[in-house]
């Protein structure tokens, strides 16, 4: 052990390293070139919940939520849960009826409004002093705020951090070169015990331009793995025709579950 330790100090196998890191670093820009500059402005999340284009919306409680929540709770209750760009996922009702709390981020005011309507939650609403412009619509019979603004203007100064963090469609929906701050962002908003859920997509990004955006493992690995532990719970094939339409030929869903190091 002390052996091993004193060989990594050698400053050549540290380069050697440094290296390797950089090699895998250009290997993910390679498989990200496809899609590396695609950008979207939140005007055109709005007009997709205005014209009804909302097809990552699913009616049920997301399959690998459900089966990972055991995993994600780690026999807590009443955890505080982050939905970062939350859409109307009901899995957020489905969390606060079983009395953990939730907290959302969404740009889209008719998607807020869906949300606590299609769900029978009377809600109330109001500014919020510490992002300018920003409203946040609580639920008044659970215990569920989604603030309506940019993710990018929300911050552990709002309702501090969290235990527990559902992303489905969020790291897969950003903007590809934003992905750093956003990682940075997440990270700051984890307690030191939360567990985080990172749902992620793989398939050809040379036939799809996004989103949802093609997010491989290896940079999962290196937007977070810094600073958590980074563990791959689930990994599916979840080609559709809705997919084949796209003209995608494969499409995988990867689990990860991410929990700071403990320091
Ligand atoms: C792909 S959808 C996923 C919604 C939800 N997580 C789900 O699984 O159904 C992404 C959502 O993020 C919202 N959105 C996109 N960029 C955003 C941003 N920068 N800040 C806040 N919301 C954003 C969009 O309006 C859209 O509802
Ligand atoms: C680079 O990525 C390709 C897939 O795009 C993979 O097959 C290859 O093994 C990777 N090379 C290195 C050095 O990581
Ligand atoms: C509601 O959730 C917030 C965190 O988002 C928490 O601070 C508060 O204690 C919760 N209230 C109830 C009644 O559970
Ligand atoms: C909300 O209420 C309506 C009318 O009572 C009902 O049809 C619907 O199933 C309810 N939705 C939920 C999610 O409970
Ligand atoms: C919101 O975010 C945008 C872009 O990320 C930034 O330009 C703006 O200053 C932010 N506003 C607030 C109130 O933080």
């Amino acid at each position: 052990m002390l052996r091993a330790r004193a060989l990594c100090n050698l400053p050549w196998l540290l380069l050697c390293h440094a290296a390797a890191v950089s090699r895998a670093e250009a290997n993910i820009s390679s498989m990200l070139a496809p899609q590396e500059n695609r950008v979207l402005v939140l005007g055109e999340w709005e007009e997709r919940w205005q014209e009804g284009r909302i097809g990552f919306h699913q009616p049920e409680v997301h399959r690998m939520l459900e089966n990972n929540l055991d995993k994600v709770l780690a026999g807590r209750t009443g955890v505080c849960f982050f939905f970062p760009l939350c859409g109307k996922a009901v899995d957020m009702k489905w969390l606060a009826d079983m009395g953990h709390s939730v907290v959302g981020v969404e740009i889209s005011e008719k998607a807020i409004k869906e949300f606590f309507e299609e769900n029978n939650v009377t809600y109330s609403e109001e500014p919020v002093p510490a992002i300018p412009g920003a409203k946040v619509y609580k639920g008044t019979e659970r215990n569920i705020s989604l603030y309506q603004c940019d993710l990018f203007n929300f911050s552990s100064s709002v309702e501090g951090q969290f235990g527990a963090i559902w992303d489905r469609g969020s790291l897969v929906a950003i903007n590809p070169r934003d992905r750093e701050k956003y990682a940075a962002l997440i990270t700051s908003l984890m307690a030191k015990d939360c567990r985080c859920l990172l749902d992620t997509l793989l398939y050809n990004p040379e036939l799809y331009p996004g989103p949802p955006f093609f997010v491989p493992d290896e940079q999962v690995q290196s937007l977070f793995g810094n600073s958590c532990d980074i563990e791959l719970l689930q990994s599916a094939d979840t080609l559709t025709d809705r997919h084949r339409g796209w003209g995608l030929d494969y499409l995988t869903e990867n689990v990860h579950l991410i929990t700071p190091k403990s320091t």
